[in-house]
């Protein structure tokens, strides 16, 4: 529900990387279902014509507020903590969604990646939290919702950065969740399944690949597979933003739940399959060789 069924009054919604893809989507759909939107984005000023164009609103409507905010930068996240509030007061909702995804293995991937990774999906949006949490506590009431992906569930091969933050993610929301509740508070972690925007694309993510190094065998089984079943189970952003705007209407403490159906089936079988079958059921999908299968003397190119 977009209003407060106490006082009719509109709930403010924030959503970080508003500017493309699933953000994007999203604050146009919570826009257009009578939400006051807080689109937060590294560029309003490209992002707000964007997004203005979607929805329809016009540049001086107070339901459609453009913040600056760039998650790896500390005091534009203070800035734009203090944007939102002076815009909408205590938000109802906060939905951390900007993310950046990269491919390459454990190896291939330099620390400089895995510290921009953690800034942007933990430290980032525990800073903006942590500012927005005493006036939503003070107004009683509220909804944290945490965008996580499958990689989140299970950590996947050539994805560990991502994989792990989107892990830290979950856990960070699980432990919050039982802080926030006496206060009025929830939390949701969404699992989000496979969506048509610029992060499944090889220009959408940071590409640490080496496609002629010690992980070639992987990477070349692993791109065929990976890039088609991706294409093939993409869906519409609307179809996520549907999805979240249910998920915010959740009076529960806690919830997790998968947007899109293969993330649904990935729970279903985190939840059956013990994890060493889940080891070599994601091995066999992604083609990559049997254990032990590369040691010095095989075929590795070591
Ligand atoms: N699409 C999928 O299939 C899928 C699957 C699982 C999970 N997800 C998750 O869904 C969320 C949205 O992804 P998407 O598919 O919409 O990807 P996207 O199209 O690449 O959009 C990513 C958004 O994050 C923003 N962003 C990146 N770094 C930022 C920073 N430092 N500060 C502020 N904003 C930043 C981007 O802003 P700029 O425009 O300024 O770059 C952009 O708005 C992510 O958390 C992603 O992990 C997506």
């Amino acid at each position: 529900m977009s209003s407060n069924p106490m006082t009719g009054e509109r709930r403010s919604v924030v959503i970080t990387g508003a500017s493309r893809g699933l953000g994007l989507a999203s604050a146009t759909k919570l826009y257009k279902r009578g939400w006051r939107v807080v689109a937060a984005m590294r560029s309003p000023d490209t992002g707000m014509k964007v997004l203005r164009a979607a929805t329809g609103a016009g540049d001086d409507d107070p339901r459609l507020v453009g913040v600056a905010l760039d998650l790896t930068d500390p005091s534009s996240v203070t800035a734009a903590a203090k944007a939102i509030e002076d815009a909408v007061g205590a938000p109802y909702g906060l939905v951390h969604n900007a993310g950046i995804s990269a491919a390459g293995m454990v190896e291939e991937t330099p620390t400089e990646l895995w510290e921009r990774m953690f800034a942007t999906t933990i430290f980032g949006p525990v800073a903006l939290t942590k500012e927005l949490l005493p006036s939503m506590r003070r107004a009683g009431a509220g909804r944290i919702v945490l965008v996580s992906s499958q990689g989140g569930v299970r950590g996947m091969p050539a994805t560990a950065p991502y994989s792990a933050v989107k892990g830290a993610l979950e856990r960070w929301g699980e432990s919050m969740a039982g802080e926030v509740a006496p206060f009025g508070i929830g939390v949701t972690v969404i699992v989000t399944g496979t969506y048509d925007t610029d992060i499944i694309t090889d220009a959408g993510t940071t590409d640490c690949r080496d496609l002629a190094g010690v992980y070639a065998r992987h990477h070349q089984t692993m791109d065929k597979r990976g890039r088609a079943a991706m294409k093939l189970a993409a869906r519409s952003p609307e179809k996520f933003a549907e999805g979240l705007a249910k998920a915010l209407d959740s009076e529960k403490p806690f919830v997790k739940t998968a947007i899109g159906p293969d993330a649904r089936m990935l729970l279903i079988a985190n939840r059956v399959l013990p994890s060493a079958g889940l080891h070599q059921m994601t091995r066999l999908m992604m083609g990559i060789p049997r254990f032990g299968a590369m040691r010095s003397g095989g075929s590795s190119n070591d």
